[in-house]
Formats: structure tokens, sequence, C-alpha cells
């Protein structure tokens, strides 16, 4: 193990030779600061790094990352990057990114104990109780996954919707766009869920605040 973590430093020196190699001021620009259009809220899963899978440089994704990529109202380190995204750095676009295969969206799915975790899981729970019939309908188990993942993202992004701090944004500029995507593993294409909102006309009248 002592290989593997030596390993990741020497991949550092290289990548920014690399990178130095490419642009001579590479990270001198990164220095002065940063505008990136998107940010990212995305499963902690290993295999779904946001950068790689998109494409995108140092300074073009701002990341918050969870079990789940979940939008939970009373979390202040989601609220926290939430509001430093939209209110200061002005994103265009919030992509809420789940994937197929989630761990935290199939143990939500199953009577199991996996002990703390539970207290989290149980908001990904709550998205099947709202969506249930749907669900319930769908026989092959993987099937039902798979669609829960997909509900759990549309979930995620009007919970995002429902925030003052994304309300006061559509009101002043009329942005972010919020979208909703899931990602498959087994061949890395994104699926556009096509629930992308930059205004409160979705939401339920109690959520809409003055
Ligand atoms: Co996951």
């Amino acid at each position: 193990m002592p290989e593997y973590y030596k390993k990741l430093l020497k991949n550092n020196k290289e990548w920014v030779e690399a990178r130095l190699a490419e642009d001579t001021h590479f990270f001198e620009r990164l220095a002065d600061g940063q505008k990136p259009p998107v940010l990212w809220i995305g499963c902690a899963d290993s295999r779904v790094p946001a950068n790689e899978i998109t494409g995108t440089a140092p300074g073009e994704v701002f990341v918050h990352r969870n079990i789940a990529n979940m939008v939970i109202h009373t979390d202040m380190n989601m609220l926290s990057v939430l509001d430093y995204a939209v209110t200061v750095l002005e994103v265009r676009h919030v992509i809420v990114c789940g994937h197929y295969g989630c761990g935290g969206v199939l143990a939500a799915m199953s009577n199991k104990q996996f002990g703390l975790i539970d207290n989290w899981v149980r908001h990904i729970k709550d998205v099947y109780h709202l969506h249930r019939d749907e669900l319930n309908a769908i026989v092959d188990e993987e099937s039902r996954a798979r669609r829960f993942v997909e509900l759990n993202v549309i979930e995620q992004v009007y919970d995002l919707g429902k925030t003052s701090i994304i309300q006061n944004a559509w009101r002043h500029r009329q942005m972010p766009y919020i979208h909703g995507w899931a990602y498959d593993i087994r061949e890395g294409l994104v699926k556009d869920l096509s629930v992308s909102i930059n205004d409160d006309s979705t939401l339920e009248q109690v959520y809409k605040m003055d």
C-alpha cells in the first residue's frame, strides 16, 4: 500500500509537468480566481468523477458530492456549497447527476440495516414512498432500481427549486438552469432526464416564496 500512496504523489508531479508543457500559464491563470459555469451535485461513488466524464478542466465545475446525490434542505454542507456557487459565483447551470447501480439507492430499496448510514438513506426511502405506485408496478428488480435512480435525481432537482437560494437567483437573473442526469457506469454515457427548470412554475404552490 505505501507504493500505491507514493504513486499518487508521483502522478501529481507528472500531471503538473504535462499541464505546463501544454500551457506555461495554466496554474497562474487558475490562481487568479474561479468563475465556473456549472455546479455539480453528484454521488460520492468513485466511478462517477464529475470532471472526467464531462471532459471539463479545473476551474469549470464547482462540485458537491454525497451518497446518492441528495439535496437535503437541512444539510449545511450542501446549502453552503449551493449558496456560494449560485449567489457568489453565479453559476449558469446546476447538474444533479445520479448513476445506475447506486449503492445508496439500492440500500434504500432494501430492508437491510447498514448502520449509521440508515439515517441518510431514509431520505432516499422517502423518495421511494413518494413514487411507490410507479415503482411497485415495475416487476423486474433491476429496472425498478434504474427508475428509482432517475426519480431520485428528478426529486433532488425539484428540492433545489424549493430552496430560497435558487428561488432568489431565478427572480434576479432567471438562472441557474437545473438539470437532472443519470450516468450509466457500464457504458460511460449520461442520460439527460429532461427536467431542466429555471423558474418556479413546476413547483407546488406551498413551496413558492415571495
Ligand atoms: Co451512488
